[in-house]
């Protein structure tokens, strides 16, 4: 990775919606069989109205990640991919793959807690791993931010109140890293891989300068009190399968 200055790094990360990273992509095929998980088997987020398989989560102790063998491990080209390109490169957090249905929509959501709105990046890392990237949008005040279509892992800022409808005519799978991933701006090895992302990427870049949130933003939280019924625990998840 090239250590390359920006003079505005900070001002990057801090208004950072969308930046695709210059990693590698996870290998052709890796989740081959991934149809076979049926609905029935994964687990139903109300508040983001998707379906998710979880593949790392902390089920057992809270922030103590484990793999979930039941579905991890009929991925194991990208199990060895999240180990040496992601855990190793960027952090380790919550892992799961993001399931949407053809013509489907994810409502519109913000991934982050209120009391972490301030002073916390709440970046994500997400990739599609099949499905339309560009059917991914962030909401703000007059219109939409479309992101654009590139094949690439990308960084988007959980903050920014997101919606997702599905134009593909398959089912969209997102895979999906965070908390307790908690990227910070003093933190050299996330400065150099936005530096390293930025120096290719920054004509893709999109940052928040001169947009402004929806009027109905908190009410996007899932701890907002209307939303708080439609949280269910990872924990009770596994130990019900
Ligand atoms: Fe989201």
């Amino acid at each position: 990775m090239k250590n390359i200055s920006i003079d505005n790094l900070n001002e990057v990360i801090e208004n950072l919606i969308y930046l695709p990273l210059n990693i590698s992509n996870p290998p052709e095929g890796c989740i081959d069989g991934i149809e076979e998980i049926t609905d029935d088997m994964m687990k139903w987020d109300e508040f983001r109205s998707c379906n998710l398989i979880p593949l790392a989560i902390d089920y057992r102790e809270k922030d103590v990640i484990e793999w979930v063998p039941k579905f991890i491990d009929k991925f194991p080209k990208l199990k060895t991919w999240l180990e040496q390109e992601v855990f190793t490169k960027v952090g380790f957090g919550r892992t799961l793959i993001i399931v949407t249905d053809p013509d489907e929509t994810n409502a519109p959501h913000i991934d982050a807690a209120q009391d972490t709105f301030v002073g916390i990046l709440n970046h994500k890392l997400r990739y599609v791993l099949q499905g339309n990237v560009s059917d991914l949008v962030f909401i703000s005040k007059d219109n939409t931010t479309v992101i654009p279509e590139i094949d690439k892992p990308y960084i988007m800022n959980g903050k920014w109140p997101h919606m997702m409808h599905n134009t593909y005519d398959k089912r969209k799978y997102t895979l999906a890293i965070g908390a307790p991933w908690e990227p910070s701006i003093d933190d050299e090895q996330y400065r150099n891989l936005i530096t390293d992302a930025y120096s290719k990427f920054n004509k893709n870049y999109i940052g928040s300068t001169g947009i402004e949130l929806p009027e109905n933003w908190k009410e996007m939280f899932e701890d907002y009190d209307k939303n708080k019924s439609n949280h269910v625990d990872a924990k009770n998840f596994i130990e019900k399968t």
